[in-house]
């Protein structure tokens, strides 16, 4: 094959892949279920994991534009699954305290090990972005709940 056809071969795969698109609806919203409303933290706390984790790890996802296009939409489809799936701000209320407890040493956990906001978001959500010290107030207030 030489090279125009892989380039055509290519363009309308990437033409056929927009075809499979993603469910983009979120499951119901129960105030009485949520995190923030249960933990209530203070604002600048609540604004943060607001800003950082609620797209991946709650109902409350707001899909970006770049959403409706594959493959990238398929990605992050799978980041919000498995985000909902490992911790459901939305869901709150159906832990057990120790689940709310091993909960709150993983959020530590991961923002210490600098693994979320995953990089590939922080990229195109900028007020995602926490700054050291921002990091360290939720940190602080993580650890206060343990
Ligand atoms: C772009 C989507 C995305 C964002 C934003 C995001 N997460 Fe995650 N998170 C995931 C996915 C996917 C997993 C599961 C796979 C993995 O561990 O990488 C996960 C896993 C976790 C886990 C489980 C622990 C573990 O070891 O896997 C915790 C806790 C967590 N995230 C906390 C957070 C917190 C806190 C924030 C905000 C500061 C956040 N995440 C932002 C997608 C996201």
């Amino acid at each position: 094959m030489n090279r125009k056809k892989i380039g055509i071969g290519l363009l309308i795969l990437l033409f056929a892949i927009q075809l499979i698109r993603i469910d983009k609806t979120n499951p119901p919203l129960e105030l009485s279920q949520d995190f923030i409303a249960i933990e209530n933290p203070e604002p600048e706390i609540a604004q943060m994991i607001k800003d950082a984790c609620y797209d991946c790890h709650s109902h409350k996802t707001s899909y970006p534009w770049y959403s409706n296009v594959a493959p990238v939409s398929w990605m992050l489809k799978s980041h919000i699954k498995g985000g909902r799936q490992h911790l459901n701000y939305s869901m709150w209320a159906s832990y057990s305290d120790k689940e709310k407890e091993h909960h709150y040493q993983e959020m530590k956990e991961v923002i210490e090990l600098k693994r979320m906001p995953m990089k590939s978001y922080t990229f195109m959500h900028s007020k995602a972005k926490l700054s050291e010290s921002q990091k360290a107030s939720l940190l602080d207030w993580f650890q206060s709940k343990i």
